[in-house]
């Protein structure tokens, strides 16, 4: 065949069973985020360029090597989005949202993400995202712990019940300034044998150092000193009230004293979840809080926090079946077409779910379609009667029209 096409490498589709897991994944996480108060946000797939290189940092490898940039535009330069927070955070600043009287924002938002990265399992060029953003002029303990608990019940409302809750903390500025220039007196007699982007972290960020994927440089960072060690009185008292907090609540979590997360406007605590069977798909989510993005984007004084969930690493790490939900009735037609369309939409009136099949069928292909849709019950004709038969129970029941819907028993429907 000529000139077929093959979608783009890195992306997936998501058909039948699998688009449906995915559309469930998201309204669980939904109705979740509706539980804890927080409001949907929809926002553009593609900003100004600058704001991801000012708002995710110009020293992070998803700014530096993974944008997909737009062409120029009159004489705008855009880019698809590599993450949401950015986004939001323009959003929240451009419609003044942080003049809301009910503050603090607590936002919701889900869809795809753009990062040219080098795909493999759970990692893609088009993942798809759905995460929250509390945003305030200040923002307590109790926040910080509200989005901790948000995010491990949402992982229990999808069915993972023990994830793995990796924490740590960036500090205030000035813990870091003390941690940045411990981590370069470090790093600096390594630094000739170590990778390029390490070299050049060396001067822009040495943090991201800590986060290096090369064998070699992970064993020389694995002994370099922890931010711990370098906090201040205040953010060693407002870390530990966190993780007290969480113990109060019965939450588990890990200390990960590398843990540095990809992006640059991290400050203060970090986390991310993994799950144990499925260690090799990388962290499901991870966020934190963030307190200098909204000036950076010419915004007020605002702090935020929040988290990321991959929803492809979230389905990959579901074990449950790729079926596709049941349909509750297929109507097969052979003559009296009319009659049949009305007699389908009375019953998806009644909710209930009805499938028409190509008119002409033979009775056993539609039978045969009945079964691999996971049909309930199939209606067909027979002279002057219709039979509904029960395809879980294979018993049929012959009656008149007008008694088609009392004989499908549907159990409550
Ligand atoms: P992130 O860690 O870059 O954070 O992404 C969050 C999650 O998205 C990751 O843990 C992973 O599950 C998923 N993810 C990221 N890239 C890929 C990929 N190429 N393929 C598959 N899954 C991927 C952020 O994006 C921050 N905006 C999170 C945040 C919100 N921080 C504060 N608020």
């Amino acid at each position: 065949m000529a000139n077929t096409f093959t979608k783009p490498r890195g992306t997936i589709d998501m058909i039948g069973a699998q688009a449906e897991k995915y559309q469930k994944l998201v309204q669980t996480l939904n109705e979740k985020a509706h539980l804890y108060g927080v409001s949907p946000i929809i926002t553009p797939m593609f900003e100004e360029n600058k704001l991801f290189h000012r708002g995710v940092g110009e020293t992070t490898d998803i700014v530096t090597k993974e944008t997909f940039n737009l062409e120029s535009k009159g004489g705008h330069e855009y880019t698809l989005r590599p993450e949401f927070t950015a986004g939001i955070m323009r959003a929240v600043i451009e419609n003044k949202l942080y003049a809301s009287p009910h503050m603090p924002l607590k936002l919701y938002y889900s869809g795809s993400i753009f990062r040219y990265e080098r795909p493999q399992t759970g990692r893609y060029r088009e993942p798809h995202q759905w995460g929250i953003e509390f945003l305030d002029e200040h923002l307590d303990e109790v926040s910080t712990v509200e989005v901790l608990l948000l995010m491990v019940s949402c992982l229990k409302a999808i069915g993972i019940e023990n994830p793995i809750l990796k924490i740590n903390t960036l500090g205030s500025l000035t813990s870091r300034i003390a941690y940045k220039s411990a981590l370069v007196e470090y790093f600096v007699p390594f630094i000739d044998s170590m990778c390029a982007d390490c070299k050049a972290r060396l001067e822009t960020n040495p943090l991201r150092i800590l986060d290096c994927k090369v064998e070699e440089d992970k064993k020389i960072a694995s002994n370099a000193p922890i931010i711990r060690d370098y906090l201040t009185d205040e953010d060693k008292q407002e870390f530990e009230g966190i993780l007290n907090k969480l113990q109060e609540l019965g939450i588990e979590y890990e200390i990960d004293d590398h843990l540095v997360r990809g992006l640059d406007y991290y400050t203060g605590i970090v986390f991310e979840v993994y799950e144990k069977s499925h260690l090799n798909l990388g962290a499901l989510g991870g966020g934190g809080k963030y307190d200098g993005l909204s000036k950076a984007l010419g915004g007020p004084n605002l702090e935020g926090i929040g988290f990321s969930f991959g929803l492809d690493r979230l389905l990959l790490s579901l074990n449950d079946e790729d079926k596709e939900e049941p349909i509750d009735v297929m109507l097969y037609v052979q003559d009296d077409v009319s009659l049949m369309l009305k007699l389908a939409e009375e019953l998806r009136k009644k909710n209930i779910s009805t499938l028409i099949p190509h008119v002409g069928k033979s009775l056993k292909s539609a039978l045969k379609m009945a079964d691999g849709k996971r049909i309930k019950r199939f209606v067909f004709k027979k002279d002057d009667f219709y039979v509904v038969k029960d395809m879980e129970k294979n018993e049929q029941k012959e009656c008149r029209y007008e008694n088609i819907l009392n004989n499908l028993s549907l159990g409550g429907k």
